[in-house]
């Protein structure tokens, strides 16, 4: 142990975890409590904001329960978190179930046309309400004691409910299914956040509006719908963990190197131009980092960020005359928008982007994942592709065939990445060192006339950082 260093470590459930935090983390100890070895431990701290210093996090941030707790209050309550779609709630009565982080919701379209979301619990006895992840209702009733909820939450029926003896009242709104504060819908893209004041979600998706537009512009019809089913994968790690690596440019060409060197051997058995799309994304990620250095990396206050694309050859860059799926969807993007402003849109080519906490859009390739963080070392990964109304039906095909690629538990390269997110889960829960380095590129990020900032090259941690300020912003606050 340093002489800087200290010894912390985790009653009183009596199994002591040692850690070794810096000096002045001390200062953050709330309650001190002894434990049968003489350690002792700083508890719940107020601010958490030294765990992760501009550069560097403590290990704890991954592997605490105590900091996953306080993440689900104070970034998943307050924050905007996306919940649903709108394609996937056209009727009143239509719903989807969702999580606000670790917390499970019914969102709604009511018979008075609005969205609401609400806990997915009763307020009997605490059984999940809804156990389908989307369908149509008249109703909520409870699976348990048939409890009735209308698709506003409300509680509309007790059976036999004479044995209350009047002692009930079934309009009493404590007993409703408790209602998240507010839910908006930006574009189709439905948001909730669970405190009645904060910035409105416009303002809190700030310059990350354009990715949501872009989205939706890339269709002809102007409209999207997420169609046909999707795709959950569960890793044995934190939720961070996966949002690091969306924006990571300097580990593809390295972690997914055995799908890179299959996927060139195949080409070069090849005809030029034959190709398929999974074969010239296994291909992408082996630019060289020279190459990925070139890519624009963007990190934005509240910890968004997006990258630049990185497909150089082929059809998958939508940018090839001789590619007839791309011709025709070109053709109608012109005919709906005009030459300019379809070439605006579909000539914007970037890739992931992060909209903080949850979301992970890709508007080119109309994909989308949505983080469910289950516990501080396990996390659910939905994803899922959408239609472009007025697009050729094999765009979408491209999208399908595009998510089974890489967002898929199929997939050759997700698969890599959930080996590495596991690995280093049980990696950080040893005390051998206790921070992780994120300081590529630091003091080298310029300030960028978006509204954010712009890596100096490629492979900059500016979106991790970026990611860390807006989670100190947020843990800095205890909830109220
Ligand atoms: Fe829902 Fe009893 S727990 S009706
Ligand atoms: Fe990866």
């Amino acid at each position: 142990m340093s002489p800087h260093q200290s010894k912390l470590s985790f009653p009183p459930d009596g199994a002591c975890r040692v850690l070794f935090l810096d000096e002045a983390m001390r200062t953050c100890a709330i309650p001190v409590y002894g434990c049968a070895q003489g350690c002792f431990y700083s508890g719940m701290t107020d601010t958490y904001t030294d765990l992760a210093p501009n550069g560097r996090v403590h290990r704890r941030v991954y592997t605490d329960p105590d900091v996953f707790a306080a993440e689900m209050e104070r970034i998943f309550r307050r924050a905007w978190v996306y919940i649903a779609h709108e394609s996937q709630l056209t009727e009143p009565g239509d719903f989807v179930t969702a999580h606000i982080g670790d917390r499970p919701v019914i969102v709604s379209r009511h018979s008075d046309g609005e969205i609401y979301a609400f806990a997915n619990r009763c307020t009997h006895r605490g059984m999940k309400v809804c156990a389908a992840r989307q369908g149509s209702k008249k109703r909520f009733i409870c699976p348990y004691h048939g409890w009735a909820f209308a698709t506003d939450g409300t509680l509309i029926g007790i059976p036999h409910g004479k044995g209350y003896n009047g002692k009930i009242d079934p309009k009493d709104p404590d007993l409703a299914l408790a209602r998240v504060a507010r839910v908006e819908s930006y574009r189709g893209f439905v948001f909730a956040s669970d405190t009645s004041d904060g910035p409105t979600l416009t303002e809190y998706l700030g310059p990350m509006t354009r990715a949501i537009d872009n989205t939706v512009d890339r269709a002809p019809g102007g409209e999207i719908e997420i169609a046909g089913g999707g795709f959950r994968q569960r890793y044995m790690g934190n939720w961070k963990l996966h949002m690091e690596n969306a924006n990571d440019l300097m580990h593809a060409s390295i972690v997914h190197a055995s799908s890179v060197d299959s996927a060139q051997a195949v080409a070069d058995e090849l005809e030029d131009g034959a190709e398929d799309h999974a074969l010239q994304m296994f291909k992408g990620n082996g630019l060289p980092l020279s190459a990925m250095d070139q890519v624009e990396i963007h990190g934005f206050p509240g910890g968004h960020s997006y990258m630049g694309g990185f497909y150089k050859e082929g059809s998958i860059t939508q940018t090839t005359s001789d590619d007839p799926v791309v011709s025709a969807y070109r053709s109608a993007m012109i005919e709906n928008y005009g030459e300019n402003r379809a070439e605006d849109i579909m000539g914007w080519d970037t890739f992931n982007h992060l909209i903080y906490p949850n979301l992970i859009l890709n508007p080119k390739h109309q994909q989308m994942r949505v983080l469910q963080p289950v516990d501080v070392d396990c996390t659910i990964v939905h994803s899922a592709c959408f239609r472009l109304k007025g697009a050729p039906e094999d765009m979408y095909q491209r999208s399908i065939r595009f998510l089974n690629a890489l967002n898929s538990p199929a997939s050759q390269i997700t698969t890599d990445d959930i080996a590495m997110f596991n690995n280093i889960q049980n990696a950080l829960g040893e005390a051998d060192t206790d921070w992780v380095d994120l300081s590529r590129g630091l003091g080298h990020d310029k300030t960028h006339d978006d509204g954010g900032e712009i890596g100096e090259v490629g492979t900059s941690e500016l979106p991790l950082r970026a990611q860390y300020a807006a989670w100190r912003d947020f843990m800095g606050k205890k909830a109220e």
